[in-house]
């Protein structure tokens, strides 16, 4: 409390001061900007313009605007400019409102605020289609062209729950000014559009432009809302895994070497990571490199799978998703003999056999004394018959136990430990 108190005076003092410095700015009202209008320029991106108002005194300062976006999402910003590009969604209407505003001495001075709105475009609820994804990937194309590399576009949707059966869907995207219609559809049982793919746009393999995509659709029974989203290239970006991985082994050093992607981006935008797998212990090992080698040392004797992995570095471009794995190369090989291994095989195959005649013979046993049972003498007592059964489950009993042994086989074991 007591370090609060001066603080306060302070801040008191300073706005006493600012108070006294536009006193005899009173009479200097700012009026509003004229002619505030928006119009949507193409996809997801409209223009707001505005006029300085006619009857505005001006005394030599430099008149600033402050634009507020309200929606559909909020967004504050300042500007000289009697004109302002806004990129943004507009399937759920767009509204803004400018003033015209006055620094003075770190002090604002502002005019009130005049708006003007976009209405959400007309459809039945639940008619716009759900879950949109999209995804890029570069290919290398042919020298000739003027550009060496091309962007793919992939994108995926749900129809929506209250669209009817007639309704189609129609796939749009914007990359910088250029607007393109999807050609090439795939559609759901019902023939509507859920997918489209364009193998080359007009994207940037480098670009950091936002990725605009709208959605709309038709059918003769109901309006359908349209769906717009937009995309962050780096989010969306599907890097390809790094090319031509090669390892050797040479005594007990492992180099692995590979080439960066196909991708637009230069060698030193990549960061990687290399993953080695023994074989043989089960063991993982997983590193992060920014250079196109890695060697390690090795002190076991075993089959090596190795696997390397790109994503662009955060120092070409916020940072984004993995690539998939390369192809795994196999390099190194196996400690086990195959003579000791074709033994083992043999040894099992033989005590199979001998356990199967054993049970074998054990049944035909008891087939004997069932087709020969002994003849009982006339007089037999319970006494007997109950030997008999006893002798008979003593009989079953036994080739359980045979069986058993039989699912046991040790010779499982002595391989399991040898592969370990
Ligand atoms: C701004 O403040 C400075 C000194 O603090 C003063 O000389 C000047 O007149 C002030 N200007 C206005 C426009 O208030
Ligand atoms: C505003 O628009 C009207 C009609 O288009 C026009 O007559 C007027 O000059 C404009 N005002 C300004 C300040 O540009
Ligand atoms: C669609 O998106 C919603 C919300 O994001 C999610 O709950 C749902 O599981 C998704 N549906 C499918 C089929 O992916
Ligand atoms: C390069 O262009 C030629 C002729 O247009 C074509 O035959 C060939 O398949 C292309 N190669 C690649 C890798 O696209
Ligand atoms: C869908 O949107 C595109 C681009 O904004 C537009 O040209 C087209 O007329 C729309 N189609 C329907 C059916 O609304």
């Amino acid at each position: 409390m007591i370090t609060m108190v001066p603080e306060l005076l302070i801040l008191l003092g300073t706005t006493a001061i600012v108070q006294a410095d536009l006193l005899p700015d009173k009479k200097f009202v700012l009026l509003p900007p004229a002619n505030f209008t928006i119009k949507v320029t193409g996809l997801a991106q409209v223009l707001l313009r505005w006029e300085p108002n006619p009857d505005q005194e001006q005394r030599g300062v430099t008149l600033e605007y402050q634009v507020k976006i309200n929606a559909p999402q909020e967004d504050d910003y300042e500007t000289r400019s009697t004109a302002s590009k806004c990129v943004t969604i507009l399937h759920k209407g767009f509204s803004a409102s400018v003033r015209t505003i006055l620094w003075s001495n770190r002090s604002l001075l502002a005019s009130s605020w005049v708006s003007a709105a976009l209405e959400a475009p007309a459809g039945l609820p639940g008619t716009s289609i759900v879950n949109l994804t999209c995804s890029t990937n570069t290919a290398a194309v042919n020298y000739t062209h003027s550009r060496p590399y091309q962007v793919s576009l992939h994108c995926t949707w749900l129809v929506g729950q209250n669209a009817p059966e007639d309704t189609q869907y129609f796939l749009y995207y914007r990359y910088g000014s250029w607007t393109e219609e999807c050609q090439e559809y795939s559609k759901d049982s019902l023939k509507r559009n859920t997918a489209c793919w364009f193998p080359r746009t007009s994207i940037s393999g480098k670009g950091r432009e936002q990725l605009a995509v709208r959605v709309n659709g038709s059918s003769r029974l109901a309006a359908i809302q349209p769906f717009d989203r937009l995309f962050a290239l780096h989010a969306i970006d599907r890097v390809n895994p790094p090319m031509d991985v090669t390892a050797e082994i040479e005594g007990t050093h492992l180099s692995v070497q590979w080439e960066k992607p196909v991708s637009a981006f230069p060698i030193h935008c990549f960061d990687y990571e290399v993953k080695i797998y023994n074989t043989r212990t089960g063991y993982f090992q997983t590193e992060k490199r920014t250079i196109n080698t890695f060697i390690s040392i090795i002190d076991d004797i075993s089959k090596y799978s190795i696997q390397v992995r790109a994503a662009v570095s955060p120092a070409c471009r916020v940072k984004g998703l993995w690539s998939e794995w390369s192809q795994p190369i196999y390099v190194g090989k196996d400690e086990q003999k195959p003579l000791t291994e074709w033994f083992l095989i043999v040894l099992m195959a033989t005590i199979c056999l001998i356990l199967l005649t054993l049970s074998l013979v054990c049944r035909t046993g008891h087939l004997w004394t069932k087709l020969f049972p002994p003849v009982p003498e006339p007089k037999s007592s319970i006494k007997d018959l109950f030997v008999t059964i006893n002798y008979e489950k003593a009989g079953s009993s036994e080739t359980e136990i045979e069986v058993t042994s039989y699912v046991e086989e040790p010779g499982f074991d002595i391989l399991k430990d040898s592969v370990v």
